[in-house]
């Protein structure tokens, strides 16, 4: 079945959160801070009803960006980026941030920046992100780096 990418709540995003980001504590813990703000938005992967991904955007400034970008730069950071166990690997995490990235690039942002997971920088290199900075933890989570791409 084809895979649709459509815009969803902040609460949508929980079921698929839970179980790929957040696995095994409180469902709480898949609220995450700018959720709600105006300006964020949510894409959830579908395939039929069944909703496999989801990915939130945030308008945010990157701290620590290793070169000088104009002062009236617009950034986005990327969170919450996750496919169900059992579909990952099919395509679906790459079309639901090229979806963003559409987006994004629509109204003007300049550059996307997030951390990620030391397990999922491949996935993000293989879409032209690169890592900045040293690796760093997140308690509860494990090392990750922080990556962007200029848009
Ligand atoms: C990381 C994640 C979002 C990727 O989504 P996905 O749907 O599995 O990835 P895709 O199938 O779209 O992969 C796109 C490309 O990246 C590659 N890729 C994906 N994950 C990879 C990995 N861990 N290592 C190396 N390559 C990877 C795929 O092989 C594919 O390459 P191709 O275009 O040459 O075929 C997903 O695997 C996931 O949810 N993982 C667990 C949660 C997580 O780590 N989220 C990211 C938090 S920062």
């Amino acid at each position: 079945m084809p895979i649709t990418i459509k815009e969803i709540s902040a609460l949508e995003t929980y079921s698929v959160r839970h179980v790929v980001l957040r696995v095994g504590r409180p469902i709480e813990d898949c609220a995450m801070d700018g959720d709600d703000l105006e300006t964020t938005f949510h894409l959830g992967a579908f395939e039929g009803d069944l909703h496999v991904g989801v990915a939130t955007f945030l308008k945010s400034e990157p701290v620590d960006l290793p070169f000088s970008v104009a002062s009236d730069a617009s950034y986005y950071q990327l969170r919450g980026m996750g496919v169900v166990a059992d579909q990952q690997g099919k395509g679906i995490g790459a079309k639901l941030l090229q979806e963003g990235i559409k987006k994004l690039k629509a109204n003007s942002v300049d550059l996307l920046w997030f951390n990620a997971r030391i397990k999922a920088v491949p996935f993000y290199e293989r879409l032209g992100f690169e890592k900045y900075g040293s690796a760093f933890e997140v308690p509860l989570i494990g090392t990750h780096f922080k990556m962007y791409k200029q848009l």
